[in-house]
């Protein structure tokens, strides 16, 4: 039987226990797949999860982590054999079942994808939900008419780890890209990913003109809250908005008139795609979507240093994606 390390939460009195425990595969969530993990990531939704916050996590233990990449082990599914290269990420792993936060996981083979073709696993972990919801929202946005020539694209929440990789791809494709973030040392890394241009952050206004300037052709929203309304007002005329975080609040106030007026469009992102939509993504992510800057985008990290950063995340302090290596010795 295979012994391995996992950061398991457990609850606690007033938000959840987190404990590097070494476990056994009968400790896992049931699936046909098991998988050794080479990398998993930390997203903002496993930094609430960890704190209990927004009642992600309903049963315990549990362990975090809504994407990982590694190796097959062992399989009863004869789509995949072991040493078979793979990506999994949402179907609620690290939510109601064992997530990537480990050096082990086991999961149904219906959520298990190859890993595509060009990426090696440490790239597709820094890439991990966040840059699938960045590629997955410019999919959309282009469906909709956005094209690299219709002026600029606003990505808000900068320098957090879906707006890091959204700027890095639209960039690589033509766009020209307007980060906006309220950290006010992050210019060089935004230019450096191939912003061209570097504002601060929205603040809410009391009573809004309905209509402002128009000014962007698409956006990318992180943030949500008055960013987001903000952005139905400045849209330039058949503008594209992708909405897929509320990292600055979860209302939403605005009237129809940038809808009915400027014919805006404002496309809702949920990463959790069926697979055959993650097919496509992700041969995109590989292919015309590729970023170029995922070193400078990574921070990578031990499961020791696992809690500090869960926390560092949630109070904004951390730039672009954390990865965590898992070390890779399961015995
Ligand atoms: N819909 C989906 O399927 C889906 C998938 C992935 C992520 N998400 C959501 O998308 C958002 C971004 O995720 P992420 O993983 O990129 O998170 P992240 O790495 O923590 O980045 C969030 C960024 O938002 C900005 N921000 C944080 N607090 C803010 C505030 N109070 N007001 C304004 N801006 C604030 C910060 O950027 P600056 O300091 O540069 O301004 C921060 O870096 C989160 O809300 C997450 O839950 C949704």
């Amino acid at each position: 039987m295979h012994t391995f390390q996992a950061l398991r939460l457990l609850p606690g009195e007033t938000e959840p226990l987190r404990q590097i425990a070494t476990l056994t595969l009968d400790d896992l969530s049931p699936g046909n797949v098991v998988i050794q993990v080479a990398y998993s990531s930390i997203n903002y939704k496993d930094a609430l999860a960890s704190k209990g916050l927004n009642a992600i996590i309903r049963s315990w233990p549990r362990i975090g982590g809504i994407d990982l990449t590694g190796t097959v082990l062992e399989s009863a599914d004869a789509r995949f054999a072991p040493g078979d290269e793979v990506v999994v990420h949402g179907f609620g792993i690290g939510v109601d079942h064992d997530g990537g936060h480990a050096q082990l996981a086991r999961v149904p083979a219906d959520w298990v994808l190859p890993l595509p073709k060009g990426l090696s696993l440490f790239e597709a972990a820094v890439i991990g939900v966040a840059g699938y919801t960045a590629a997955y929202a410019l999919h959309l946005m282009e469906l909709n008419g956005l094209a690299p020539d219709q002026g600029p694209v606003l990505v808000s929440g900068a320098t957090g780890g879906v707006a890091s990789l959204a700027i890095d791809m639209l960039a690589q494709r033509g766009y020209q890209v307007t980060a906006m973030s309220g950290k006010a040392d992050a210019t060089p890394y935004l230019l450096g990913l191939g912003a061209s241009a570097v504002t601060g952050r929205i603040a809410p206004q009391d009573q809004p003109k309905p209509l402002e300037k128009s000014q962007w052709a698409g956006a990318m929203d992180s943030v949500g809250g008055a960013t987001l309304a903000w952005l139905t007002r400045t849209m330039q005329p058949g503008g594209v908005i992708a909405a897929f975080g509320n990292a600055g609040g979860a209302e939403l106030a605005t009237t129809v008139l940038p809808f009915i007026l400027r014919g805006i469009r404002l496309l809702g992102i949920n990463a959790n795609s069926p697979m055959p939509l993650r097919e496509i993504v992700w041969n995109k992510i590989a292919g015309e979507y590729r970023p170029a800057h995922l070193a400078q985008i990574a921070h990578v990290i031990d499961m020791q240093e696992l809690p500090t950063y869960l926390d560092r995340t949630l109070a904004g302090q951390v730039r672009g994606r954390t990865v965590i290596d898992m070390g890779g010795s399961v015995q």
